[in-house]
Order: structure tokens, then C-alpha cells, then sequence
């Protein structure tokens, strides 16, 4: 079962170099009860489909199929109900979405009165268990703080608590761990593997480990299209895209220097976006586009070496 389709969604920004496509027809499904990881470079188009999902860009084609409806064309009423009751982003920065001349008890209680009447005292007793259950174990301490009393990892339990407050079922979560260090941010990640049981994450990153054990599906990202979907075992234990096997391999492991990519994430004007920095380029790849192949294994390529349907 889809929690969430997402079907040839397109969004393009006027800028002083034309128009550009931030992402261009992309297609996924959120599986229920699943994390969907979305690994790309900066610039890669990321931020631009979640907050397209959200309606918060107005895209220029596509879908994004919530039960069977197109969200994208409800009324900004209709879609600000979803956002929050359905489906609820956080961010990077749990710093600056935390207002800094507010207690957390406050924040809580504005998110969750915006739809619905609430008694404070029900607010308070729902944000409490919200609390405990995102890993903060003194809820009634936490509720009196400001948000300069609490570390970033704790700032950041507090923003999936309140994303979670208004019941969301969908959690898109826009590299919620960048701002962390690496211990936090793996206790941060179990979090959201914890949260699955109920609801279904969009989990976006720019590096594919943080993916490991913690991602049932990844699609890899660059310039705006998919280039690689499958399994997150299959993409990092045998990624096939060259793009992918560079994200890989600019992964720094211990005892051997990581190899990033050389150039930076820019879009060929024809041809596969990546083929300007691909090492295994053809003279096809600055022609035409790869098509979207389905391999054998279930992975999704699009590529010019695996344009047969053969398992690579
Ligand atoms: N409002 C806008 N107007 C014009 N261009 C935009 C706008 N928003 C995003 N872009 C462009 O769309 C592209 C994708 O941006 P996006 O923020 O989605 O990248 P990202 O993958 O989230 O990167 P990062 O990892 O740095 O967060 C970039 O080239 C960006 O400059
Ligand atoms: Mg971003």
C-alpha cells in the first residue's frame, strides 16, 4: 500500500539564466509503514520536492496522490489541512523553526490550535506524551524551557514532536540531522525507524550512509531527476548509476581516503544531465536522455549502459 504517489512531478523557477527545472518528472511512491531516502548533492533538487509535496511551490506539471487524490489541485484551505493533519516537514534547523522568545509550551500549543479547539490542559497533556515518546524523558521540564536550553538533538526530538502533534501520518524530513554531530544524529535516525510503525517517512539527505539501516527504499537524486532507485541494500552494496558508485565512493570510510566527485552538480543542456561528469560517458549520454528502465532485480535505472532491459 502508498502512503504517498508522486507522479512526473515537475517545478520550474523563472531565473536570469531562463527557466530552470529544480526537478523534472519525477516519480515515486512512499510505501506505508516505510522510510523513502532521497540522497543527492546540494543543489540537487531536494528542498524543491518537499516543499513541493507540501504545497508550498507551485509545481508545473505532476502529481502528488494522497488516497487516491491529487493534493496539488485542492484549494490553499483544503491543502492547509493537510498540512499538519496528513503530512508534516522538518527541517535542518531546528534552531531557527524554534522561536526563540517562546516556551515550548507555547509552540506546541499554536500548532496544535490552529485547526482544532483545544483546552490548554489537553494540549499540554498530548504535547507531554508526544515528548516522551520522541525520546525526551522529562516532558513537564522540557514544556517550560526556551528553546536556548536545549541542545540541538533535543531541539531537534522537540520539532518531530510538534510536527507529529496535529497526526500526521507522513513525515517528510528535509536532512534533519545536518545540524547535528554523528552521535546524535544516529539517535536522532532511530528515532524516525521507531516512528515507522505508524507513519511513513520521506527521510532527505546529501550523503547516502545516513541511509544505511535506516531507509527501506532510496532513490538517488541529481539535477532534478532520479537516476537510481531500489532497495537501500541494493544501492549501496551494488549501486549500478556512476553517479551513484561517486556518491559512494565520497563516502569517507576509515582507513581509505574518500574520492568525491569531480565538478559540481550542473545540468548538461542536453543528454543525461550527469554526463558531464560521468567517467563511463558514451557519445549518446550528451545526445539523448536516458529512458527509466526497470532491471531484473526491481531497481529503477536511468542510464545509457543499462538502456536494454538486461540485468546490467
Ligand atoms: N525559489 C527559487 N527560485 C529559483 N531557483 C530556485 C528556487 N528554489 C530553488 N531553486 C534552485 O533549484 C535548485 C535545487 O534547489 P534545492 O534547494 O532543492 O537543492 P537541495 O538539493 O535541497 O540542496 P541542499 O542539499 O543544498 O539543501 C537549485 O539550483 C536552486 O538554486
Ligand atoms: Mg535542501
Amino acid at each position: 500500500m502508498d502512503a504517498l504517489r508522486i507522479e512526473n512531478l515537475t517545478t520550474a523557477f523563472n531565473t536570469e539564466k531562463g527557466i530552470i527545472k529544480a526537478i523534472d518528472g519525477i516519480s515515486l511512491n512512499l510505501r506505508k509503514g516505510t522510510i523513502l531516502g532521497i540522497a543527492g548533492e546540494s543543489g540537487a533538487g531536494k528542498s524543491v520536492l518537499a516543499n513541493t509535496i507540501m504545497g508550498l511551490v507551485k509545481p508545473s506539471e505532476g502529481k502528488v496522490l494522497l488516497d487516491g487524490i491529487d493534493i496539488l489541485s485542492l484549494s490553499e484551505d483544503e491543502m492547509r489541512a493537510i498540512r499538519g493533519k496528513r503530512i508534516a516537514m522538518i527541517g535542518q534547523d531546528p534552531s531557527s523553526a524554534l522561536n526563540p522568545f517562546l516556551r515550548i509550551s507555547t509552540e506546541f500549543f499554536d500548532v496544535m490550535t490552529i485547526h482544532e479547539k483545544m483546552k490548554k490542559t489537553e494540549a499540554l497533556e498530548k504535547a507531554r506524551k508526544l515528548l516522551h515518546s520522541a525520546g525526551l524523558p522529562e516532558p513537564e521540564r522540557i514544556l517550560r524551557m526556551y528553546p536556548h536550553q536545549l541542545s540541538g538533538g533535543m531541539k531537534q526530538r522537540v520539532m518531530i514532536a510538534i510536527a507529529l502533534s496535529m497526526g500526521a501520518d507522513i513525515l517528510i524530513a528535509d536532512e534533519p540531522t545536518a545540524s547535528l554531530d554523528a552521535t546524535t544524529e544516529r539517535q536522532i535516525l532511530n528515532l524516525l525507524v521507531s516512528l515507522k510503525e505508524k507513519r511513513s517517512i520521506l527521510l532527505i539527505t546529501h550523503s547516502l550512509d545516513v541511509l544505511e539501516s535506516i531507509a527501506d527504499e532510496t532513490a538517488v537524486i541529481y539535477s532534478g531527476t532520479i537516476v537510481e532507485k531500489g532497495t537501500t541494500e541494493q544501492i549501496l552494496k551494488t549501486p549500478k548509476h556512476p553517479y551513484t558508485k561517486g556518491l559512494i565512493d565520497a563516502i569517507p570510510r576509515p582507513g581509505s581516503l574518500p574520492i568525491p566527485i569531480a565538478g559540481s552538480c550542473k545540468r548538461e543542456d542536453s543528454g543525461c544531465a550527469f554526463s558531464g561528469r560521468c567517467p563511463l560517458r558514451m557519445e549518446i549520454c550528451s545526445q539523448h536522455k536516458p529512458k527509466n528502465r526497470k532491471l531484473r532485480d526491481g531497481r529503477e535505472i536511468a542510464c545509457h549502459l543499462f538502456q536494454e532491459e538486461r540485468d546490467g
